[in-house]
């Protein structure tokens, strides 16, 4: 495959400013990457280090009139810096899907899984609501969730977190977008769930071809799952790595100090 088709999303010198009350705040600054067909970029950092700014502002989501957007985003050769909502809203959903820590926040109270389900195929196609309602099944068949036809009757708060997250992500993988961006996708969620979830992350990647930007907190979700890694502190990367080199030959001090803080909590357990 050439170069150009592999890579699906090439971030170059993201910088995102903030105003404040104090002045203008940079929340990160010079990020370089990419993401490649069928492969999963994992991006690790403590709390606060601007893994979720970093994803928002791939997905043009920060509040414009706080924020400012420096840089490239090229989604499949496409630049999304400085679309506007309308034309992000096509892209979102279908070319880039977004998978978010609470799934609760994802769903709206009111409507049914279904009804929510079936209105983002269709907003994104030219498909009938019988159509739409066909993908919607197969969907949550797809992440071995029982009974999906009963399942497109239900609210999201008859629904537990790993179920929602289930849901969130059939939604995020029906229209076999080019990159799902996942976002500490199980952080919610108990370690039976986590491997369900991440096993269908796995799937949809090697079955769709999607690239996966996974971003966690958690480094054992990361060495599992990530072909390469990037990690971040305050706002910048300090390494980048094949994820072998990186858990083997750690470069940076911090990424060292991340692991070992690792291998001693692992030692607690
Ligand atoms: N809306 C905001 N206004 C001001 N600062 C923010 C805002 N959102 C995030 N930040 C700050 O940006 C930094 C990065 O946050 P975030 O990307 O959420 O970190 P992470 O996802 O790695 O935990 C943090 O210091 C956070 O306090
Ligand atoms: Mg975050």
């Amino acid at each position: 495959m050439e170069a150009e088709q592999r890579k699906v999303l090439d971030v170059k010198n993201l910088y995102v400013k903030i105003k404040t009350q104090n002045g203008d705040a940079i929340l990160v600054r010079d990020i370089n990457f990419e993401l490649n067909r069928g492969r999963i970029l994992g991006l690790v950092g403590e709390s606060g280090s601007g893994k979720t700014i970093t994803s928002m502002s791939i997905l043009q989501l920060l509040d414009k009139k706080t924020t400012t957007i420096v840089g490239s985003v090229a989604l499949q050769g496409r630049e999304l810096n400085g679309l506007n909502e309308k034309e992000m809203r096509k892209i979102r959903g279908k070319d880039i899907a977004f998978i978010m820590q609470n799934p609760m926040n994802a769903f709206t109270p009111v409507f049914t899984i279904g009804h929510q389900l079936i209105e983002t195929i269709r907003s994104h196609t030219q498909w009938s609501k019988k159509q739409a309602r066909e993908l919607a099944i197969e969907a949550l068949q797809h992440v071995n969730l029982p009974n999906p036809v009963n399942i497109l009757k239900q609210y999201p708060f008859q629904l537990s977190g790993g179920m929602l997250q289930r849901v969130m992500i059939a939604t995020a993988a029906c229209l076999h977008p080019a990159v799902i961006i996942a976002d500490e996708p199980t952080t919610a969620l108990d370690v039976n769930n986590q491997k369900k979830v991440l096993h269908h992350l796995d799937q949809i990647r090697s079955e769709y071809g999607s690239a996966i930007l996974l971003i966690s907190h958690d480094l054992g979700v990361i060495s599992e799952m990530a072909d390469e890694v990037v990690v971040m502190q305050n706002g910048k990367i300090v390494e980048q790595a094949d994820v072998f080199q990186l858990f083997n030959k750690p470069q940076s001090d911090y990424t060292k100090r991340l692991l070992n803080a690792r291998s001693i909590f692992h030692l607690d357990e």
